[in-house]
């Protein structure tokens, strides 16, 4: 057994992998005892520009780094991983909804996936940022035939990270105290922030705010758009966030998270709660530290939590439709 955590990251040199890589390297992942070896993919022309980047690696001499690796080649990024994160994609742009990638950015997770499941790590995990993820993941968890489905999990804890940072910006309490925010079906416009388990210091959320209008308005809002509201800003879409959000998504997968603060991960539906089956969804998950999860069971859903996540349920199950002839 390697005691060396083998990380692949694709499209290192972008934006998010700029944030992102020290963030690894740093041990927010694995923690401050666990080495790590950087394997980085990026398409041809942009090798010169990872070749910087391996070189500010080098520079910060980070304690528990030992090896990076830049490719072009998937096979060679992917050899032994034990973690995939699949960030390297085109981002939207104004105007653009994160749909609109699909045409160009779904292929990529075809090479993708098949490269995974010839050359991973046997116990590899596969998170999915490049957008949209939910249907990118669904093409890589589909072409990475013989990797078992439930290694595979797309990002919406950037947008649970911002539920929970709206909560207690409106509650003027500390983030910290706010758990068990619920992000529902797909990372993009459609999904549905559900506040109704939630609690701030121990007490239901909507009882501490006290004012629902808001929470059904301008909150769910708020998180839906957050993305184009840092586009606009920004010029850009986000990165630091989205970094950290990579990063608090891993680390939940080797990490105790229990039903009282679950995790935002979208993982394959089994059907739990509705959902159809087989697409890539937002749920709330339970994580066991060694790289497994669970949809929390049993909560209930009232007449508005259903409304709002059918929405977001149908959303995905159009685009598994346009992306039919990818999936393997
Ligand atoms: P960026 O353009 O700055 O960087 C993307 C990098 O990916 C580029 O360097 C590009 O060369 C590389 N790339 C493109 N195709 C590749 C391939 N086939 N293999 C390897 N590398 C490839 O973009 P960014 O800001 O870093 O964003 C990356 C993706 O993450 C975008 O799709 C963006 O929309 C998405 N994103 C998702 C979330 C989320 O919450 N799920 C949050 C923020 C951004
Ligand atoms: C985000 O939520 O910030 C990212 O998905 C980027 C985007 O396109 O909004």
């Amino acid at each position: 057994m390697s005691n060396v955590k083998r990380v692949a990251v694709t499209g290192a040199a972008g934006q998010i992998g700029y944030s992102l890589l020290p963030l690894i390297a740093n041990g927010s992942i694995f923690g401050p005892g666990q080495k790590v070896a950087l394997q980085l993919l990026e398409v041809t022309p942009v090798l010169g520009a990872l070749n910087g980047v391996r070189m500010e690696l080098e520079d910060c001499a980070f304690p528990l780094l030992t090896e990076i690796v830049c490719s072009d080649d998937p096979k060679v990024a992917f050899k032994n991983a034990d973690l995939c994160l699949l960030v390297g994609s085109k981002p939207r742009g104004p105007g653009q909804e994160r749909k609109d990638l699909l045409q160009d950015n779904g292929k990529i997770f075809i090479g993708q996936g098949r490269a995974i499941a010839e050359v991973a790590g046997p116990d590899v995990r596969v998170v999915v940022v490049g957008n949209p993820c939910n249907t990118n993941c669904l093409i890589a968890m589909k072409n990475a035939k013989g990797v078992p489905a439930n290694r595979f999990s797309a990002m919406t804890r950037l947008d649970q990270n911002r539920a929970k940072s709206q909560l207690a910006l409106k509650a003027k309490k500390h983030w910290s105290e706010v758990k068990n925010v619920i992000i529902w079906g797909n990372h993009s416009n459609t999904q549905y922030p559900d506040w109704h388990h939630a609690t701030i210091g121990g007490q239901p959320a909507a009882k501490v705010i006290a004012d629902d209008p808001w929470l059904q308005g301008a909150f769910m809002k708020t998180v839906q758009e957050r993305g184009k509201a840092i586009i606009e800003a920004r010029g850009k879409s986000s990165a630091l966030s989205a970094a950290q959000a990579a990063c608090d998504h891993a680390r939940s997968l080797y990490t105790v998270n229990t039903k009282d603060d679950s995790v935002a991960l979208c993982v394959i539906s089994d059907g739990s709660y509705g959902t159809p089956e087989g697409i890539i969804s937002g749920f709330p998950c339970t994580t066991d530290g060694k790289g497994n999860w669970q949809i929390v069971p049993g909560l209930a859903m009232n007449d508005f939590s259903k409304q709002k996540a059918a929405i977001t349920w149908k959303e995905l199950t159009d685009e598994r439709e346009m992306v039919k002839d990818l999936l393997g």
